[in-house]
C-alpha cells in the first residue's frame, strides 16, 4: 500500500515504446525500507525526526509514504527542471509512460504540499534513477526533504534581507542536524546550483580523509512560491540521501546491503540505536567476466547497466569500463568487466556462465552493438 493505492505491476511496466522500467525495479516498488524501525535507513530517519522534534517543538509535518509514482509535471515542471535538463531523459529517469514517471526525488512533492498549505514539512521516500553500477550506486535510493517557510514577522526584526535571513537559518539548521547525527565533525559550504533554489550549497563533511558530500540544499525559488499563492513569504528547502548518511554512519561497505533479507545483516540493526558500526561477514567469492564490443552512437553505460541488471538482477556488484580505443577507422571499442557476486551464496561457474551468456545476448540485440 502506497499512500493509501496499491501499485500493480501493470501500472508500472508496460510493452509501451515510453516505458523503460524493468522488472527488477518494479519488484522494489512497495518495500519502504525507511519505514522499518529496525533497518538502518528507518533508524536514520528516526534519529533525523527526533532532531526536527527537539528543535522546532514538532512544528515539521511528516510524510514517509507518499506514492513514488508522480506525474512528469510534479517531479520536473513544479520545481522549474528546464525542459531540455538531462535528469529528464529517458537514460537518466524511469518513464511509466510519457507523463508518469518514478520519482527522482523527493522535492516531487514540495509544490503540491504548499499548495496544501503546509508550511514546515520533512518527506522521505524511495527514489529512482537509472545509474551505473557500483558499491554506492542502486537504481532504488532514499531521500529524505526538508521544506521550511517564513513569513515577513521572521526576517524583519533581524535586519538581514529575506533570502539572507532564509539561508544563514538554513545553514545553522543543517549544521545541528550533521552535528546530531556525527557528533564533532568538520563541515563545509559550497555553492552549487539546483533549478529549485537560489543560493543554492552542498554540504560536505570530512570523513576517512575526504570531503563526502551529505545533502544538497538552497532558497527556495520565489515563482515556486508564488504559484502556490505565497508571494510574500520566503522558504528553503534541502534533500539529503538516506544510504549516503547510513553507509557512514552504520559502516556499511555496499549499497546493496540495505536490501538484504539474511539475518546475518537485520539482525545488527535495532531500533533507536543510530551507528551502531556493522561487522561483514565473509563475503561470498566475486566473479569477473569482460566482455568487448564496437559502440555506436546511442550507446550509454546507463543502457548497459539496465541490461545487465535485468538479466543479472542484484547479483551484479559492478559494471566498469577497463578499456576503450579507436581505431584508424574511427571506431571505438569498450571492454567492460562485471563482477558478479551474490550476497548469500557462492554463485557456480555454471550459472554466471550463463548470466554472461544471456547478457552478451541482450546487449548484442538491445544496444545493436557488435560484440568480438
Ligand atoms: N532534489 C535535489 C537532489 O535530488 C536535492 C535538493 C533538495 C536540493 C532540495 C536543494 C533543495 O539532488
Amino acid at each position: 500500500l502506497l499512500g493509501g493505492v496499491q501499485i500493480a505491476r501493470d501500472d508500472v511496466v508496460r510493452d509501451d515504446p515510453t516505458n523503460n522500467v524493468p522488472d527488477n525495479i518494479f519488484s522494489k516498488l512497495g518495500m519502504q525500507l525507511h519505514r522499518r524501525n529496525q533497518h538502518p535507513l528507518g533508524i536514520l530517519k528516526n534519529a533525523i525526526y527526533e532532531y526536527f522534534d527537539n528543535n522546532y517543538s514538532n512544528k515539521f509535518d511528516k510524510f514517509d509514504d507518499l506514492s513514488p509514482l508522480v506525474s512528469v509535471k510534479q517531479n520536473f515542471d513544479d520545481v522549474l527542471v528546464p525542459a531540455d535538463h538531462v535528469s529528464r531523459s529517458y537514460n537518466d529517469t524511469y518513464y511509466v509512460d510519457s507523463q508518469t514517471v518514478l520519482r527522482c526525488h523527493t522535492s516531487a512533492h514540495q509544490a503540491e504540499l504548499l499548495s496544501m498549505g503546509y508550511t514546515h514539512f520533512l518527506v522521505t521516500g524511495d527514489v529512482y534513477r537509472r545509474d551505473s553500477i557500483d558499491s554506492t550506486h542502486f537504481p532504488v535510493f532514499h531521500q529524505m526533504e526538508g521544506f521550511r517557510v517564513f513569513c515577513p514577522d521572521d526576517w524583519e526584526a533581524s535586519g538581514l534581507d529575506a533570502t539572507s535571513y532564509a539561508a544563514t537559518d538554513l545553514k545553522k539548521c543543517l549544521e545541528g542536524l550533521t552535528r546530531h547525527l556525527f557528533g564533532a565533525v568538520e563541515m563545509r559550504w559550497i555553492d552549487t546550483y539546483f533549478p529549485f533554489t537560489n543560493p543554492s550549497f552542498e554540504l560536505e563533511i570530512y570523513f576517512q580523509g575526504k570531503w563526502l558530500e551529505v545533502l544538497g540544499c538552497g532558497v527556495t525559488e520565489q515563482e515556486i512560491l508564488r504559484r502556490s499563492g505565497k508571494q510574500n513569504n520566503v522558504a528553503w528547502a534541502f534533500g539529503l540521501g538516506l544510504e549516503r548518511l547510513a553507509m557512514v554512519l552504520f559502516d556499511i561497505p555496499d549499497i546493496r546491503l540495505f536490501w538484504s533479507i539474511d539475518d546475518r545483516f537485520t539482525s545488527q540493526f535495532a531500533k533507536g540505536q543510530l551507528g551502531v558500526k556493522f561487522k561483514p561477514y565473509s563475503k561470498y567469492p566475486p566473479c569477473f567476466k569482460d566482455m568487448s564490443f564496437w559502440i555506436n552512437e546511442s550507446f550509454t553505460e546507463n543502457n548497459l547497466c539496465e541490461i545487465v541488471r535485468a538479466v543479472a538482477g542484484d547479483l551484479v556488484e559492478e559494471v566498469r569500463l577497463i578499456d576503450s580505443f579507436t581505431n584508424k577507422k574511427g571506431m571505438t571499442s569498450h571492454c567492460y568487466r562485471i563482477q558478479y557476486r551474490s550476497m548469500e551464496r557462492s554463485l557456480t561457474d555454471e550459472e554466471v556462465n550463463e548470466l554472461q551468456l544471456n547478457v552478451r545476448e541482450e546487449v548484442q540485440s538491445k544496444l545493436k552493438v557488435v560484440l568480438r
